[in-house]
């Protein structure tokens, strides 16, 4: 009895050992991630990646595309507004708060929508209704989007053809280039396969199983 008793004592210490470990080596490997992102040279532009130098250029020089956050969309989209709460792209402002980066324009640019464009995420007291990843995030700024939409809505008989996004289901290239600009390959813990995690957001809630 005792001696199974030592035995248990033993294996325990041996469990949290392992446990404590793990933990360690996790935590380690996340924050080697974050400082290989500080040591890197470049800023990422997600939307600029995905459209190519010049296409971004000729689009928000001129000055026609703005951002305007999600509470408009979920004027038209309220299955989609309601659907992305519980999504993680809704949360990345918190791993940046968790990690003392809530203000470095190093990690704001795939942390929140449209850091470094005119018009996008500038800091929680300017812009917090632009914070963490949102529609526009993906699709684009939404601004001429929204227009054609209310046109087509108030003009019945006129075809609504959707789009007027720069990165929108009009152009799932685009979209899909939206994607690996931000899971890079030191932020793609979360998928390997894009069609696969494209596909999922498709739907208004993509975590809904
Ligand atoms: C005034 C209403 C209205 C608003 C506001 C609106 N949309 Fe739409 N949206 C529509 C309509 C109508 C369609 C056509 C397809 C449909 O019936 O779902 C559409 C289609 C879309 C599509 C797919 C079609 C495509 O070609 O791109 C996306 C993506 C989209 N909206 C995203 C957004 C986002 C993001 C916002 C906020 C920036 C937004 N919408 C705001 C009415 C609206
Ligand atoms: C503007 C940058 C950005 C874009 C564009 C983007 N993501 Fe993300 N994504 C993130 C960030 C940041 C997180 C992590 C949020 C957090 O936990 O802080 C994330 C999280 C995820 C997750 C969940 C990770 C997990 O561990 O569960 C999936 C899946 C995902 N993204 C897929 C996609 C797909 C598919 C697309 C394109 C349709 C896309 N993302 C576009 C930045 C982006
Ligand atoms: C992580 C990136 C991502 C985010 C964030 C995102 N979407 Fe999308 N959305 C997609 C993808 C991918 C598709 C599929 C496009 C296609 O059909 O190829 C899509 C499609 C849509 C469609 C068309 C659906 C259909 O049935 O044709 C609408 C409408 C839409 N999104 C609205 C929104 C709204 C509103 C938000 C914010 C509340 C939002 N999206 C946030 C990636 C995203
Ligand atoms: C190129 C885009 C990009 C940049 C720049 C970026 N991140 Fe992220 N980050 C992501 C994506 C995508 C994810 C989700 C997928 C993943 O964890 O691999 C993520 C996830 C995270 C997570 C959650 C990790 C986890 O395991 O839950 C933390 C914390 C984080 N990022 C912090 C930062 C910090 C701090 C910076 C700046 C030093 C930064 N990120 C810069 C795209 C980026």
């Amino acid at each position: 009895m005792v001696k199974s008793l030592r035995g248990l004592n033993i294996l325990f210490k041996v469990l949290t050992f392992i446990s404590l470990f793990l933990v360690t080596v996790l935590v380690a490997g996340d924050n080697q991630r974050v400082l290989d992102e500080l040591a890197s040279p470049t800023l990422t532009i997600p939307l600029k990646n995905a459209l190519g130098e010049e296409e971004y250029s000729t689009a928000i020089k001129s000055g026609k595309y703005r951002y305007v956050g999600n509470t408009k969309c979920r004027l038209c989209h309220r299955k989609f507004f309601l659907g992305r709460k519980n999504d993680p792209h809704d949360f990345a402002m918190k791993s940046l708060e968790s990690t003392g980066h809530e203000d470095n324009s190093r990690c704001l640019t795939c942390h929140s929508t449209g850091h470094g464009i005119e018009t996008g995420f500038v800091n929680m007291q300017q812009t917090p209704r632009l914070a963490n990843v949102q529609c526009e995030g993906c699709h684009g700024p939404g601004n001429i989007h929204i227009t054609l939409a209310k046109d087509a809505l108030r003009n019945k008989n006129k075809v609504f053809v959707g789009g007027g996004f720069l990165a929108g289901q009009d152009s799932p290239d685009k979209l899909k280039k939206m994607c690996s600009s931000c899971h890079t390959k030191r932020w793609d813990k979360s998928y390997h396969d894009l069609d696969k995690a494209y596909n999922r957001y498709k739907k208004a809630n993509p975590n809904k199983r």
